[in-house]
């Protein structure tokens, strides 16, 4: 079986967890997001999630060696034999750095870094209007993508909430830490020859579909 191994790179509303989804059941592999593993350590009320918090609530990045402990042990785990999809990990050049020397011990390597790339007042209206279920983790907006009755996920039927991190103050900071902490990684990959560029703010079909001909290689 082959193994395809994937980063999506993009600034906060780009897109990843929307296209995370779909790509993770078109190829079966797993899609890890270190958000969303911080927000549900929140949840469970976990020391991890305690310390988590507090970065997350201003916009900032939880510290290094704390999200690289948790990818690694994330990407040991068997359902990652055939390849995964990071979504929001690597972060830093530091934890680029971990990741490759990572999975090099382990005879790996990423084939593709997808980086959506979107301008920030489409990511602050998108985040905006962003509405998550609390129950599935489906996302929705506000405009373009609201879900057939208001405040109901489409899915399961539960609740649709805001992500305490999508107030106009908190994107404004994270677009910030994009651009000084994360852009950089744009030129690790170029480097390494494995990142493809893609207009995030094309329509959602539109996105997958040119995701699908770069990792089939056409
Ligand atoms: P994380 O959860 O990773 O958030 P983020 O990177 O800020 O990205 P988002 O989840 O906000 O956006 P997205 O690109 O997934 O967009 P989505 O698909 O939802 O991280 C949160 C925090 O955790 C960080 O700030 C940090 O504190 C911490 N953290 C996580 N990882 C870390 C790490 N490695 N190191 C350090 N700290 C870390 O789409 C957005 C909206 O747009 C949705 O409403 C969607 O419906 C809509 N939309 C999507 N695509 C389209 C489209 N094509 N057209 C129209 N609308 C669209
Ligand atoms: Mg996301």
């Amino acid at each position: 079986m082959n193994m395809t191994n994937i980063i999506l790179l993009g600034p906060p509303g780009a897109g990843k967890g929307t296209q995370a989804a779909r790509i993770s059941a078109e190829y079966g592999i797993p899609h890890i997001s270190t958000g969303d593993i911080f927000r549900e350590n929140i949840k469970q009320g976990t020391e991890l999630g305690k310390k988590a918090q507090e970065y997350m609530n201003k916009g900032e990045l939880v510290p290094d060696s704390l999200v690289i402990e948790i990818a690694e042990d994330r990407l040991q785990k068997d359902d990652c034999r055939n390849g995964f999809l990071l979504d929001g990990f690597p972060r830093t050049v530091t934890q680029a750095e971990a990741l490759d020397n990572f999975l090099a011990s382990n005879g790996g390597k990423i084939d593709w870094v997808l980086d959506l790339e979107v301008e920030k007042d489409v990511l602050m209206k998108r985040l905006l209007g962003r509405r998550v279920c609390k129950d599935c983790g489906a996302t929705f907006n506000v405009v373009g993508m609201p879900p057939k009755k208001e405040g109901i996920c489409d899915n399961c039927g539960g609740q649709l909430k805001q992500r305490a991190d999508d107030t106009e103050e908190t994107v404004n900071n994270r677009i910030d830490v994009y651009n000084n902490e994360t852009k950089p990684l744009v030129a690790y990959y170029e480097r390494i020859g494995n990142i493809r560029h893609l207009d995030g703010a094309a329509g959602l079909e539109n996105v997958f579909n040119e995701i699908k001909r770069i990792v089939s290689g056409s």
